[in-house]
Parts: C-alpha cells; sequence; structure tokens
C-alpha cells in the first residue's frame, strides 16, 4: 500500500510538470494587436497611434519598441492625471491586455516623412522582448475619429 502511494504521487508530480511544459498557451506569451488607428495629423510632423495588444498566453511579454516607415522616430507614452510621459517598455500582463487610446497611453510618430491621409495605412513594426517583432498595417482615420466617444483626447 505505501509503495503505490508513492509511485502514484510521482507520476501525478510528472503530469503535471508535463502539462506546465506543453499545455496550450501556457509559459509563453501569445500575443495578437487590434483596433489599431491613427488618426489623420493636424500638424505635419506629429502624429499619433491606437492599438490594443491581447495576450492570451500563460506569460507576460513586453513591447519595447516602435518603428515606423512614415516616421523618423516613434515614442510610446503613457498619460497620468493629463500629464504625458515617455516611456522605454510596456507590459502586456498575460491573459491581459495593453490598450492604447485616445485619452491614454499612446504611441507618438514624430519627424514624419510624409503627412499620412484619411484611408491611406501606415506599417507600424512592435518589437516585443520574447515574442519578437510583429508587422501591423495601422489605418489613418478622420482627425476626430474616436472608437469610444467619450474620452477626450491625449494632446
Ligand atoms: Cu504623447
Amino acid at each position: 500500500m505505501r509503495r503505490r502511494a508513492v509511485l502514484t504521487a510521482g507520476a501525478l508530480a510528472g503530469a503535471l510538470a508535463l502539462a506546465g511544459c506543453s499545455g496550450s498557451g501556457s509559459g509563453r506569451p501569445d500575443l495578437s494587436v487590434g483596433s489599431s488607428y491613427m488618426p489623420q495629423p493636424v500638424s505635419a510632423d506629429i502624429a499619433a497611434g491606437f492599438l490594443t495588444i491581447t495576450n492570451k498566453g500563460g506569460a507576460q511579454d513586453r513591447l519595447t519598441s516602435v518603428t515606423s516607415s512614415v516616421a523618423g522616430q516613434v515614442t510610446m507614452h503613457s498619460t497620468v492625471g493629463g500629464a504625458m510621459e515617455e516611456k522605454s517598455s510596456f507590459v502586456i500582463p498575460a491573459h491581459g491586455q495593453l490598450v492604447f487610446k485616445s485619452g491614454g497611453n499612446h504611441l507618438m510618430f514624430e519627424k514624419l516623412k510624409r503627412k499620412p491621409e484619411q484611408g491611406q495605412k501606415v506599417t507600424v513594426k512592435l518589437t516585443f522582448a520574447k515574442s519578437g517583432p510583429l508587422t501591423v498595417e495601422m489605418p489613418v482615420r478622420s482627425a476626430t475619429y474616436n472608437p469610444s466617444a467619450n474620452q477626450s483626447t491625449g494632446h
């Protein structure tokens, strides 16, 4: 009886370890990007961008840099109490989301090479610490476009 109990416990531990390694989504980030858009910029130098990154995986990831063919530089900003702050990275929690939206976190496209116009798409490359690069075709919307009408603009 005693020997059988030990064996059972050992088999159970093995099964759990296996599940931890190979279970779908667990232990690794699984990222997708949605709801991306750029309001057509008013200025010829600078534009904002918004998107939602969803992580279905069991491990967090970090957005570490953003680049775009239309901009010399893309920076990541958070808005806290109405003031914006540049950030070097953003965490996407396991089974969570990172949201860039008007009035909150946002991307800033600086040193624009051309002025994006409504109806165009802007290629944006997001680089993550674990998942590597992900390219998004970000549609350019009207200057006043806002998916949730109750929010104030970030700038
Ligand atoms: Cu900003």
